[in-house]
């Protein structure tokens, strides 16, 4: 049976108002492993954030993304670099995941970084790293989708720190099916 007008339009109102949290909830329950975006700028400062959204998107040529916030106050400092790497971390790492998801000055901008790998700052001991150099910029909503082209990499078998459900979890607790 159809709903009268005056329902239907409350029902809508309802779902519009919570759609935020419900939809933030749902896609959380997507496990993902955790990064380290880290990009060193001109003036010797590298600056870093836990990020989860990075995804591979192509092998040939070698593409990956991750998105970022488009008025996050690391906007410039990523979108005007010419390389950054992504450190996927190990699940030792967890507290420097929290660290880099902290608001400066405890997170994002660090000197005398000690870690390099292609002329690229990296997270030490993580599960594998990324050397990505060029970008392309795809704005989209309230994030920006970065691109960027791996021109190099290395693989670790520690094994990798989990997110979902806004928790962590140890990668090797996981059971194969
Ligand atoms: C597990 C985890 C994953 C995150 N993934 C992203 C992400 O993919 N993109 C992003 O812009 N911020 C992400 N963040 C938030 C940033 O780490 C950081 O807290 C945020 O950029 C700070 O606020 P800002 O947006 O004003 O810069 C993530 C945080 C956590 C804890």
């Amino acid at each position: 049976m159809t709903p009268p007008p005056a329902a239907k339009a409350k029902a809508d109102t309802a779902l519009h108002a919570n759609t935020g949290i419900a939809l933030r909830s749902a896609l959380g329950r997507f496990a993902t492993g955790v990064t380290v975006i880290a990009a060193q700028t001109p003036d010797h400062h590298v600056h870093c954030m836990t990020v989860n959204s990075f995804a591979s998107l192509s092998l040939d040529p070698p593409l990956i993304l991750w998105t970022l916030r488009s008025r996050s106050a690391r906007y410039h400092t990523f979108s005007k670099t010419h390389a950054f790497s992504v450190s996927v971390l190990a699940e030792t790492q967890l507290d420097i995941a929290r660290q880099h998801a902290m608001p400066p000055p405890d997170g994002f901008a660090h000197r005398d970084w000690k870690a390099f790998l292609g002329g690229c700052p990296i997270v030490d001991g993580a599960s594998a790293h990324f050397i990505c150099k060029g970008h392309t910029e795809v704005n989209k909503g309230d994030h920006v989708i970065l691109i960027g082209e791996v021109t190099e990499f290395v693989e670790h078998h520690h094994p990798p720190l989990v997110f979902m459900g806004g928790k962590y979890y140890s990668g090797s607790s996981l059971k194969p099916l």
